[in-house]
């Protein structure tokens, strides 16, 4: 691999002599990529009126700035090299055009940006319960909105995305009437979806959140490095086309709780549609059994601990108290739910194979 350089800042460089599209060389820095500024207001599912079915309360953040332009542009030079936009564009009935599945070789900027600790630690204190990536074939998950020509027309992007010039009339193309992507929830627990794109003239672009009373809430950052960060597992919620813009372009990356007592709520029931699936159940199998372990070694330390406070408040107790019988059992249930799962996903379970 190329040696690491460090980032040259957006305002001093020259946007038309940098035209290499590829890995990037330069090293993930968050003094020179990390603009965070705290989000306004924090949303929770019950203040929402949504049904607490997720693993916390929290809904969503307003947006807030996460990236600086720099960042941006690392991001964008390893999403639209010819080798991504030939390999790992993917088009589904939900969605005309996500670019997804980029190995660290393929997009270590990427990689490194979205599993930072300090992007894990902005969005853990936002969310109130710590984070950890859910699975690296989503890390950069990206919904593009396709112009008049369509998928071929991703090439001709700008790596610095640009406001439309003055005058710039909308063209019509196939895909205006569909969202960027249509009402779902996710697959995964918790996402952070960025700005990609210049937002000064746009109009739209929002992600939307549909509330039980029937209306909607849109969330925008106002500049590109906005993100927001949300529960999406248990929230339904759209990607809105965008308008007086040439392009809108989201990234996504999702996570799951750290914590082993808390659930992960992760599936891959929209991964599906649109992975190379060899792939995609490795590494889900892989982080399955991940979690399973690290529940594991959690539950053999609470046993044992509890054990030894039998023993030091009731030594001539032969039949003293030595395990919290709930927690076991809730996290016995807890472990089948969720292998059983998998394999349903993966077509395993009982008769599917
Ligand atoms: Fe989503």
């Amino acid at each position: 691999m190329a040696p690491s350089v460090e980032a040259e800042p957006v305002s001093s460089y020259d946007r038309n002599k940098d035209t290499y599209r590829g890995p990037s060389k330069v090293k993930f820095d968050p003094a020179i990529h990390l603009n965070y500024t705290p989000p306004e207001r924090v949303y929770s599912l019950s203040e929402l009126g949504l049904p607490l079915e997720g693993t916390s309360d929290f809904a969503t953040t307003e947006p807030f700035q996460l990236a600086t332009e720099a960042a941006i542009v690392e991001l964008r030079r390893e999403l639209l090299q010819p080798n991504t936009l030939k390999k790992r564009m993917h088009t589904w009935p939900r969605a005309p055009a996500s670019l997804r599945g980029f190995t660290k070789e393929e997009a270590p900027f990427t990689h490194a940006f979205w599993t930072s600790p300090e992007v894990i630690k902005i969005l853990s204190d936002a969310a109130g319960i710590e984070m950890e990536v859910a699975l690296p074939y989503e890390i950069g998950h990206t919904n593009v909105q396709l112009g008049p020509e369509g998928r071929e027309g991703l090439k001709n992007l700008p790596l610095y995305p640009v406001p439309v010039p003055p005058g710039w009339e909308e063209e019509k193309g196939d895909y205006d009437h569909l969202p960027v992507d249509n009402w779902h929830k996710d697959s995964f627990a918790y996402s952070c979806v960025m700005m990609l794109s210049n937002t000064e003239k746009m109009v739209g672009g929002e992600t939307a959140i549909q509330l039980p009373d029937g209306t909607t809430r849109k969330l925008r950052g106002t500049k590109m490095g906005s993100c927001i960060f949300l529960q999406g597992r248990h929230m339904p919620h759209a990607a809105l086309r965008a308008w007086n813009t040439g392009e809108r372009i989201t990234m996504v990356c999702p996570y799951r709780p750290a914590h082993p007592a808390i659930r992960d709520d992760t599936e891959i029931t929209n991964s599906l549609q649109q992975s190379y699936l060899n792939e995609l159940y490795g590494q889900f199998s892989l982080e399955r059994f991940k979690v399973i372990r690290k529940k594991c070694d959690y539950m053999i330390k609470r046993l044992e601990d509890q054990k030894r406070e039998a023993l030091e408040r009731e030594p001539d107790n032969y039949n003293a108290v030595i395990m919290d019988e709930k927690e076991v059992g809730n996290m016995m249930r807890e472990m089948v739910w969720y292998l059983e799962t998998a394999m349903k996903q993966m077509g395993m379970y009982k008769d599917d194979k």
